[in-house]
């Protein structure tokens, strides 16, 4: 089991102190009774020892940092052995309320509590803990609560480790193609195991982070599931406390789930998620994996590259159906050619295990019935909100018109004016930084500043090999809306810094209004794209004209004077291609 470190006692009633001598290193064996460093106050130096026997994850601190009392400071992997209470700083399990003791860790009642706080947030996601910051920030007395750990489905089991598993697999496609570098190397090995330590570390980094924040801004955190007593009350219960909470506002941040489509055989245990994906320790000889969105193309570069044989069945015509094809083309190009077998236009209809364990997909493609074996077949065909997380009928909150999220104005305020929703709990955009923003501004209207959501400038960026970032229209939106525009185009296989690089696959695409010559929509496939969007999403953000736009200098050598080509290429004045 995993635990946090938290500093909970200091000298006498000091409150935060230097840290002196670190004995222990992430990685390195605990026992109980070890000293993990010593901290340093006006009154005396005190040991910080472990009660765990097990590894030390994280340590977030180095030797001279202030630290507070109630600071995380890391985390150990391992079980805890219990003490009789001592002077010494106590550790406890993540998300526990802080005590005085530890030696009656998990043997006390739940303690009864009140709280009366101007915000309540359950759901500690993107959404959820940004809001909450936001909320503190505006001089709110603010309680969060999270039943798992706080972070959510984006950083404990989607953006991050995704982003870590990715990094990885940029590592070993770099040295796949080390010779074409001037660089040769050995036998590569790698271990999947390692590789999901790495993550887990990352995830842990960021989580301990968010704690931190949370302690910063004394946002009151509860572990725990909140239950609905009525409209303005919460109930929450964990092993140390029974909380009452009775709130002037409540932010309802709940998020998702994977959605298990009515195939049969989709609801099996041994069918894995997005979020068994990132916990594997062992490459799948083969994997088949339904649904060619982005959770879809991005695990299947990802196992691809690992070793896995991985098959992608696609229900619509194109893989990344909101994208343009000419986008999708590149990415199926660079899957094909890495061997994944893309199947578009194929309808998975049912999965049953063989005798020996493999499992059988049976799919639908041009009118024929066609059958795919793998050792495992993964889901990735949507995620649903995660409605029964509250009972929003007591809370009396309106689902919208296709009841699949909550009904929010474009303040975030749902039916009952004293509870806001945010975040995929919405089903507006399911995306964590429209999350973060619309948490942003739900806030913001709690602290009385007028602020509403708009959905129009929405970037997103997909992790593939290469990789995809899109913001505003794209032509599929512009060709529906009978607009009269202009495109842009340049590809990176002309550009200095991508060759260098060995990257040249992809282009950028500008789309800009014919009449105005505004710019109104970009999509880059390529390497650095998703760093490079943001500069797409300031042009539109700006209402630059092409010309203005035109008229900055890019840096050189940089990925991102493709961005400046593809302005000068839409009236065919681009430098460096014809
Ligand atoms: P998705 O909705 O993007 O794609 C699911 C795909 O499954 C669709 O293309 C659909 O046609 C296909 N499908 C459905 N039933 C099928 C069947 N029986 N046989 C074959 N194909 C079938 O959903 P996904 O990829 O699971 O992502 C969920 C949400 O998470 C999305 O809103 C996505 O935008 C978001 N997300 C975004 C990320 C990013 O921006 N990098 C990363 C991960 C998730």
């Amino acid at each position: 089991m995993k635990y946090d470190l938290i500093i909970e006692k200091l000298s006498g009633h000091d409150t935060s102190g230097k840290v002196g001598k670190i004995n222990k290193r992430p990685g390195d064996s605990l026992n109980s009774g070890d000293i993990i460093f010593t901290i340093e106050s006006g009154k005396g130096t005190i040991k910080f020892t472990s009660q765990y026997k097990g590894i030390l994850g994280q340590l977030s601190i180095t030797e001279g940092d202030i630290i507070k009392k109630g600071q995380v400071v890391g985390n150990v992997e391992g079980e805890l052995i219990e003490e009789t209470g001592t002077a010494k700083p106590t550790q406890f399990k993540s998300g526990q309320e802080l005590k005085k003791t530890a030696y009656s860790f998990g043997l006390a009642k739940p303690t009864p509590k009140n709280y009366n706080v101007d915000v309540a947030i359950v759901g500690g996601g993107p959404g959820g803990y940004v809001a909450a910051i936001r909320a503190a920030q505006g001089g709110k007395k603010v309680l969060i609560i999270e039943e798992n750990r706080l972070g959510g489905t984006c950083l404990n089991y989607g953006c991050i480790p995704t982003k870590a598993l990715v990094s990885s697999i940029d590592v070993l496609e770099k040295i796949k193609h080390s010779e074409s570098f001037g660089i040769e190397v050995g036998e590569v090995k790698f271990s999947l195991e390692r590789i999901i330590n790495r993550k887990n570390e990352v995830v842990n980094t960021l989580v301990s982070g968010i704690e931190h924040l949370m302690n910063v801004h004394e946002i009151e955190y509860l572990n725990g599931k909140a239950e609905v007593m009525d409209s303005e009350t919460l109930n929450v219960k964990n092993k140390l406390i029974d909380a009452t909470i009775k709130f002037d506002k409540l932010i309802i941040a709940t998020g998702s789930k994977t959605s298990i489509p009515p195939i049969e055989g989709a609801d099996s245990e041994n069918i894995l998620t997005s979020k068994e994906l990132l916990e594997l320790t062992e490459v799948p000889s083969s994997l088949t994996i339904i649904g060619g969105g982005v959770i879809g193309m991005e695990f299947a570069f990802i196992y691809n590259a690992l070793g896995s044989k991985v098959n992608l069945v696609e229900f619509l015509p194109q893989i990344l159906n909101n994208m343009d094809e000419d986008v999708a083309s590149v990415i199926r190009a660079s899957a094909i050619e890495k061997g994944i077998n893309i199947l578009e236009g194929a309808k998975a209809s049912s999965i049953k295990a063989s005798l020996d364990g493999t499992m059988i997909v049976e799919i639908n493609e041009n009118n024929q019935t066609k059958y795919i074996i793998s050792e495992k077949v993964a889901m990735a065909v949507g995620r649903k909100a995660n409605l029964e997380a509250l009972d929003s009928e007591k809370l009396g909150v309106e689902l919208n018109e296709r009841r699949n999220g909550i009904k929010v104005d474009a303040n975030m305020r749902t039916s009952n004016l004293n509870i806001y929703a945010i975040g995929d709990i919405t089903n507006k955009i399911q995306l964590a930084h429209i999350a973060s923003h619309q948490g942003i501004m739900a806030a913001d209207h709690i602290n009385g500043i007028e602020n509403e959501m708009s959905y129009d400038l929405v970037p997103s960026a997909i992790f593939t090999i290469p990789e995809v970032g899109h913001v505003g229209l794209n032509e599929k939106d512009a060709c529906a809306q009978n607009l009269d525009y202009v495109t842009g185009k340049f590809p990176l296989m002309a550009n200095g810094k991508a060759q260098a690089m060995g990257e040249t696959e992809g282009f950028v695409k500008l789309i800009a209004n014919k009449d105005t010559r505004k710019i109104i929509g970009g999509t880059i496939v390529g390497v650095h794209a998703t760093d490079m969007l943001s500069t797409i999403s300031n042009i539109i953000a700006s209402e630059l004209t092409i010309d203005k736009a035109a008229h900055v200098i890019y840096a050189h050598p940089t990925t991102a004077e493709s961005i400046h080509e593809a302005l000068l290429s839409v009236d065919g004045r681009g430098i460096h291609f014809a």
